[in-house]
């Protein structure tokens, strides 16, 4: 790709330019905050890591979207974090304003662009995005899926004692306590867990995992998490530079897609060069039909408080 711009240059912002560069993602990534200096400093102190790192990606910061026209990707991360106490439905006056302005500017520097949407509640910044751009569905696409499914894949390879990259897991629904991760789909190397975790401990796995973003906060107290939040942003974005098709949970308008329709939620999409290429419906138990759509209707409950 010749050009992705990161629209925030907080803390995943900065974190995750850092990751497009390192991995030569884009020949430039430009990076666009408000605060006057940081995207540029930010951006300057990343690119001189180039020689010492091996990488050729030029990384520049803006207060405007001069430098980011004709991107053929963005990632946006503006808006304000979470607090201890704060749920990320809190965020949401104040960060639809920002994803407003923000979109408003993507359409005109690139309107061809593909992007990716990572600021909170994810799945109404998602609609607000879309709406304001005008974008079609395949290239308006939310990060959370990844996010929500490496943190029940941590917690579970914790449990099992077993590596990583053996569990195989998908964690559905919207960024939020209705999180839906599919149990019955979770498997260590093609074994179903159910065999090798009991139903409590298991459960106890699905909790932690629906309040994973809370508990680093707790930590943090200053801010939320960035760097899985960064690393599955960019996972999502390799998929897309290098046309992978790979299929990863991610934040997609339905159109009828598990019986939903006008609404963003997380279910399994395939990725490639043209952004969405595919939704993917599986088999659910009526438990989990259940539990998306009533993640569904809180996602929507959250989009009647935006005013667009
Ligand atoms: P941060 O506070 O470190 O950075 C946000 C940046 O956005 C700041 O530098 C701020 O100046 C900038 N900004 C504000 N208004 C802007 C505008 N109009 N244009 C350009 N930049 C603007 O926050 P952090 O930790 O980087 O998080 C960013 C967002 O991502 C938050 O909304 C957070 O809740 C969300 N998030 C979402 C995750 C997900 O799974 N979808 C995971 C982690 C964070
Ligand atoms: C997270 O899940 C705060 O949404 C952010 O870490």
């Amino acid at each position: 790709m010749n050009k992705i711009t990161v629209v925030g240059a907080g803390n995943v912002g900065a974190t995750l330019a850092q990751r497009l560069a390192e991995k030569e993602l884009a020949r430039e990534v430009v990076l666009v905050d408000i605060i006057e200096g940081v995207p540029q400093g930010k951006g300057l102190d990343q690119w001189e890591t180039g020689p010492i790192e091996g990488f050729d990606t030029r990384v520049t910061g803006a207060n405007d979207y001069g430098p980011a026209k004709d991107s053929e990707l963005f990632v946006v991360t503006a808006g304000i974090a979470r607090k201890p106490g704060m749920s990320r439905d809190d965020l949401v006056k104040t960060n639809a304003d920002i994803v407003k302005a923000v979109s408003q500017e993507i359409k005109k520097a690139s309107p061809r662009a593909i992007v990716v949407v990572v600021s909170n509640p994810l799945d109404v910044m998602c609609w607000v995005t879309k709406q304001v751009t005008g974008f079609p569905r395949e290239r308006v696409i939310g990060m959370a899926g990844v996010l929500d499914t490496a943190r029940y894949r941590t917690f579970l390879s914790d449990a099992l004692e077993v590596s990583v990259e053996d569990i195989q897991a998908m964690v559905l629904g919207g960024h939020g306590d209705t999180m839906v991760p599919l149990v019955s789909y979770t498997t260590v190397s093609g074994i179903p867990v159910t065999q090798l975790l009991d139903g409590k401990k298991l459960d106890s796995i699905v909790q932690r995992t629906r309040t994973g973003g809370g508990e680093i906060v707790n930590y943090l107290k200053t801010g939320s998490a960035y760097y899985a939040p960064s690393a599955a942003a960019v996972q999502m974005v390799e998929a897309i530079v290098r046309n992978k098709h790979r299929v990863l949970p991610c934040s997609a308008w339905l159109q009828g897609e598990y019986g939903l329709k006008d609404v963003f939620l997380g279910v399994p999409c395939k990725l490639g060069a043209k952004g969405l290429e595919e939704i993917i419906e599986v088999q659910l138990t009526d438990a989990e039909r259940a539990a998306l759509k009533k993640s569904a209707e809180s996602v929507r409950e959250t989009m009647g408080v935006v005013k667009l």
